[in-house]
């Protein structure tokens, strides 16, 4: 079955460019998906790597209102800020470009106009909302009402956010523009339909008799969506950010972003290879594997392979390892919340740490629910695995051949039982490294590689080569090349996981490479071979940096509850009349001192425009007396006088206090005259 492929076309999803990406992306998406080629190449394999920018769509043209720039704007922005982080973080693509390019727009054009010539869409007409003023039709995003169910005021046309419903565009009460403002009107459109439902049988037999190895999770969400029935989708929109549709008569249409974003992988593919693509994409010898996110799985599994189907010509995914999700801190990873882990930022945070976070995903990797990442346990990785475990081990051996062998590589004499029991639990690793791998796996592989490092920890600390140096060198030569040829195959196996340390480590050995073939053996490094320049591989994490990082999501989390806030209700009426009863005023603080025996209490001294009145006001919790001398307050100038602690109140200050009770101190801007009325 294996050997029928002769190349591997890996494809990761395309990540919209109207954000930066974040663990989430590289946890789910980029890192399995680089680990896999990596391995791949390393086996001498035909492979590539093709990833690129998702440049179209509703999100782009919201984010570029909002910041009042044009849309290409947005995507410039973020095109290059995404494809910096991949580059930082080693995601090895052999091509990254963007949608937007010109190779792309004709390639997903032609496509589409094959489809249309060769009858394979449906083309129907049906009512959406439309924007009068704008002279727009609204996608469901941004058409905002009233929730039908619980009467929030601002629910989206696909969502309510107060209380979860998901809902239709149909269902608002009192649709409106999210942008303009405006009200809507239900207006004709007709749009072209990719007709799934007419795939449904041919899907049936392709995924769920064909594809029974598909991970579990992916091959559930393809059954629940063929159970419930393919319903034809349409593939164009009304829209001004797109790719036109190629069509006569089909002016401010363009095509459904998640119509020509599947294409792009073919288009990057050319832009790359201009020559040789199509074999790439049109034998049946090519293995095609797409890395997705779980939110991803409908289109990769049945809307473009449908697609791909219908035209003809390309060959269809062969796998669709899809992760599912990664949360932060316990809470579900959100780019308009913020609440993310930015790769371009941890890459400025944490410079050369690219490998600690590869790790730290890999070993979360959310392969088969979702998975929470956590700073501490980021921090115990590190500190108690890379540092302790792998970093370690190479340390300790690398250091004892200088030590005791001038940095050259000792001669390996008569193996022990125990030696050859130590080589019996390392030579098949190549093996279960590679079925795991092949299995895409990589959290188990991983775990395999790092097992390497643990048994030669458990070498050196069982031989104890620093007791024996000074009885028996030929022990301690052989002890210690056994170890540094275990290493040496640390850096092999480690390679499509943490490919900087992998390097690093191959400095230090002073080896330009190795073949992923020779993983296993136990005669990497020759006799007398010797060793580069010895550093850390890895190292500790201390708690300031992580306490750095926890602060930030903190603020952050202080920052969304704050734009969450919901005031009281407002209270019952309130006369116009009964309203101009209260005479109130504006006055200069003179003086302001604490109420002795009163923790609440503040005394004020007020120049009222009059005279000099006192108020008592229980704010002392609030404000510091001294900083409101010389501000001007509001109070209330008519309310009967009220002794307190022996002392005579004349009015109330005025402050606003929020539903949590915090106070802010009403005060006029500009400085008016003391007893000018507020009306
Ligand atoms: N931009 C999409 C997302 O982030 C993924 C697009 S994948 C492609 O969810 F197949 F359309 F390219
Ligand atoms: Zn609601």
């Amino acid at each position: 079955m294996e050997k029928k492929f002769k190349r591997t076309l890996v494809t990761s999803a395309l990540p919209y460019a109207n954000g930066p990406v974040h663990i989430g992306h590289l946890a789910g998406v980029y890192v399995p998906a680089d680990i896999y080629v990596r391995y791949l190449r390393l086996k001498g394999e035909d492979v590539l790597f093709i990833g690129g920018s998702d440049e179209h769509g509703v999100p782009v043209t919201i984010r570029a209102k909002k910041e009042g720039i044009t849309p290409q704007d947005v995507v410039d922005r973020y095109h290059n800020i995404i494809k910096e982080s991949f580059e930082g973080f080693g995601i090895s693509f052999d091509v990254y470009s963007r949608t937007t390019s010109q190779t792309h727009r004709e390639l997903a054009s032609e496509f589409f106009r094959k489809l249309y010539d060769d009858g394979k869409f449906v083309e129907m007409e049906s009512e959406q909302y439309y924007d009068e003023g704008e002279q727009q039709f609204l996608t469901d995003r941004n058409i905002r009402g009233e929730c039908p169910r619980c009467h929030a005021a601002d629910a989206y046309g696909d969502q309510c956010e107060k209380c979860g419903a998901t809902l239709s565009p149909d269902e608002l009460i009192n649709p409106y523009n999210a942008d303009s403002g405006n009200k809507l009107v239900k207006r004709k459109t007709s749009h072209w339909y990719l007709p799934l439902d007419a795939y449904q049988p041919w899907l049936e037999q392709w995924i769920l008799n064909d594809h029974k190895e598909w991970r579990s999770n992916v091959y559930g969400q393809c059954k629940s969506w063929l159970d419930t029935g393919l319903k034809p989708r349409a593939v164009t929109r009304d829209l001004n950010w797109g790719i036109p549709v190629p069509v006569e008569g089909a002016e401010g249409k363009v095509l459904y972003v998640w119509f020509d974003a599947p294409i792009g992988y073919i288009s990057n593919t050319k832009e790359l290879l201009p020559d040789t693509w199509e074999q790439w994409w049109k034998s049946e010898d090519t293995r095609l594997v797409h890395f997705i996110g779980k939110d991803n799985i409908v289109f990769h599994c049945i809307v473009f392979p449908s697609m791909l189907k219908a035209h003809g010509d390309y060959v269809l995914p062969d796998n669709v390892p899809s992760n599912e999700f990664l949360n932060l801190e316990d809470d579900k990873i959100s780019t308009s919340r913020n609440w993310a882990v930015w790769l371009n930022e941890y890459l400025v945070d944490f410079p050369g740490k690219q490998d600690v976070l590869r790790y730290v995903l890999t070993a979360n990797a959310p392969e088969t629910k979702d998975n929470n990442f956590t700073w501490k346990d980021f921090q115990a990785r590190n500190n108690n695995e890379l540092v302790a475990v792998y970093g370690n081990f190479v340390n300790r051996a690398l250091v004892l051949t200088k030590k005791y062998f001038d940095g050259k590589v000792p001669a390996c004499g008569e193996l022990t039982d125990y030696d050859k029991a130590i080589i019996d639990e390392f030579v098949n690793v190549k093996e279960r490294v590679e079925n795991l791998l092949d299995q895409y796996k990589f959290r188990e592989a991983q775990k395999e590689a790092m097992e390497l490092a643990r048994i030669g920890n458990r070498y050196l600390a069982e031989t104890e080569p620093w007791k024996l140096a000074k009885t028996d060198m030929n022990r301690v030569a052989t002890i210690l090349n056994l170890s540094l040829q275990l290493v040496a195959n640390l850096s092999i196996v480690f390679e499509p996981f943490l490919p900087f340390s992998s390097k690093k480590l191959r400095e230090m050995l002073n080896i330009e490479n190795f073949e992923w073939t020779s993983l296993g053996s136990t005669t990497l490094l020759c006799e007398g071979h010797e060793l580069g320049e010895v550093g850390l591989l890895f190292e500790k994490i201390e708690d300031d940096a992580i306490q750095a990082q926890l602060d930030r999501l903190e603020r952050i989390k202080k920052e969304n509850e704050a734009a969450n806030y919901k005031a009281n209700p407002i209270r019952p009426e309130c006369t116009f009349d009964d309203f101009m009863k209260l005479d109130m005023r504006v006055g200069t603080v003179l003086e302001c001192t604490k109420v002795p025996k009163a923790d609440k209490l503040l005394q004020f001294k007020i120049d009222d425009g009059l005279a000099t009145r006192t108020i008592l006001s229980g704010v002392a919790k609030h404000f510091n007396p001294e900083e409101l001398v010389g501000k001007q307050v509001c109070f209330i100038a008519n309310l009967p006088p009220r002794t307190m602690r022996g002392i005579v109140s004349e009015g109330m200050i005025l402050s606003a206090e929020d539903n949590e009770g915090k106070l802010s101190l009403l005060t006029v801007a500009p400085n008016a005259k003391p007893g000018s009325e507020i009306k």
